[in-house]
């Protein structure tokens, strides 16, 4: 091995993100055509973790197509469904998680992966998501007389809800790797501001009576980072 090798390897900030996340996962969320499955492989790559796509469970869970639930059980037996395999998948960490474009509006989801997770909003433009939603046809919610407008009112409901995720990173039609880049520097920069949070403020005793005391000023701290994100951070 050359010499500085393991040296260099402990303070990569790949290494950094690996150690802050413990057992947690990394959950892309997003809407369709935003590239969480795409970018997640890679940076599941990069980072030597396992990927994991929320869709391609669900599918396997109930043995068909998203677009065969949709049309033979129905958009709401599809939602509880997906919910179900997004809690049970976040048991599996560290891991990337790639989650369906509706999965972050379920308000138990959220909560799910605000405690197991780190969640990171692929956020994309309209013209950019509509460039890349033409080259598929298998998305049910899609499937109307205008997918354009529809996919602006999805927008419209959805990003208020993709913006408490912790971190947003821009989807672009750049360089998958430079996608990649920019959610390890985030994820890193992140965590850095965490610790600099825990250090600074008053420690509160978690016995069984203040857990909960607890639990509140650890998600204040984290509300305060961005204003409304629901709590993820802890240790
Ligand atoms: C959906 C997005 C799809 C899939 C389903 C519903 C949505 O996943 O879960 O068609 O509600 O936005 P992708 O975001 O991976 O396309």
């Amino acid at each position: 091995m050359p010499q500085g090798a393991t040296h260099d390897l402990a303070t990569r900030p790949e290494t950094a993100v690996t150690t802050a996340l413990g057992q947690r996962s990394i959950v892309l969320v997003g809407m369709m055509g935003s590239g969480k499955s795409s970018i997640g492989r890679r940076v599941a790559l990069r980072l030597g973790i396992p990927f994991v796509d929320a869709d391609a469970e669900i599918e396997q869970a109930a043995g068909m197509s998203i677009s065969d639930l949709f049309a033979v059980r129905g958009e709401a037996e599809f939602r509880a469904g997906e919910a179900r395999v997004i809690a049970r998948l976040l048991e599996g960490g560290p891991q990337v998680l790639a989650t369906g474009g509706g999965a972050f509006m379920n308000a138990d989801t959220r909560t799910a992966i605000a405690a197991k997770g780190i969640s990171i909003w692929l956020k994309a433009e309209f013209e950019v998501l509509m460039r890349r939603i033409r080259r598929r046809h298998d998305r049910p919610l899609l499937k109307t007389e205008d997918p354009g407008a529809t996919l602006r009112k999805l927008m419209e409901q959805r990003d208020p809800i993709y913006s408490l995720a912790d971190l947003t990173v821009e989807s672009r039609d750049v360089l998958h790797d430079k996608i990649v880049d920019e959610i390890v520097s985030e994820c890193r920069a992140w965590r850095a501001q965490l610790r600099r949070r825990h250090r600074a403020r008053p420690t509160v005793f978690a016995g069984p009576k203040n857990r909960h005391a607890a639990a509140g000023v650890q998600g204040r701290d984290c509300q305060r980072r961005n204003g409304r994100t629901p709590p993820s951070c802890g240790d």
